[in-house]
């Protein structure tokens, strides 16, 4: 697959996560993700950390989609009493990308079982992506590694750029 991301998008990381919100617990997943987006060539353009209220996600959402090209979630995806991310971002999208979310799903289910426990889904909001990983560092990372290459296509789709004929980065 391709490595690089050669337009010079805009993306802002998420973390949804009550006892990161009270300074209880470091947040590393934010970071870990950030580090992947940083490495594909995203352009970091704000990180927060958001406690676990669905209004204050996706308030959180709405403002960075409107500020960067891709908002990436982690956190707040499985099915504990306070999770509520997927919730949120189906509240504020219009549309939903299934398929990113399935092949997350999928990709992850390679390593662990527990992938189907995540219920994280991706959005279309405006001309911007929400995307949802789950909240442990190392799922994060495998789930955003298991799509990013789709995500620059998706992003030209969103932005007007409608070629295909030049395609998009493919496996091999
Ligand atoms: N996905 C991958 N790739 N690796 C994992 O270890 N953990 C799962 C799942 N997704 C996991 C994963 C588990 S145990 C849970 S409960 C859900 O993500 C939801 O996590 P969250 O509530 O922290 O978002």
């Amino acid at each position: 697959m391709s490595s690089s991301t050669p337009k010079a998008w805009t993306a802002t990381v998420l973390t949804i996560s009550d006892s990161c919100a009270r300074g209880e617990r470091a947040d590393l997943s934010g970071p870990a993700v950030a580090e992947v987006l940083r490495r594909r060539k995203f352009s970091l353009v704000g990180s927060e950390i958001v406690p676990d209220e669905q209004p204050a996600i996706e308030k959180a959402m709405v403002r960075c989609a409107g500020e960067s090209h891709l908002v990436v979630t982690t956190g707040g995806t499985g099915i504990a009493a306070r999770d509520f991310t997927p919730e949120a971002t189906r509240r504020v999208c219009g549309r939903l990308l299934e398929g990113v979310a399935e092949r997350m799903r999928l990709e992850g289910a390679k390593k662990t079982p527990f992938a189907a426990l995540s219920r994280g889904v991706c959005g279309v909001r405006g001309q911007s992506l929400i995307l949802n990983l789950p909240g442990s560092p190392s799922a994060a990372v495998e789930s955003l590694e298991s799509v990013i290459d789709l995500l620059p296509h998706a992003l030209d789709l969103l932005h007007g750029d409608t070629k295909h004929g030049e395609g998009p980065p493919t496996t091999g």
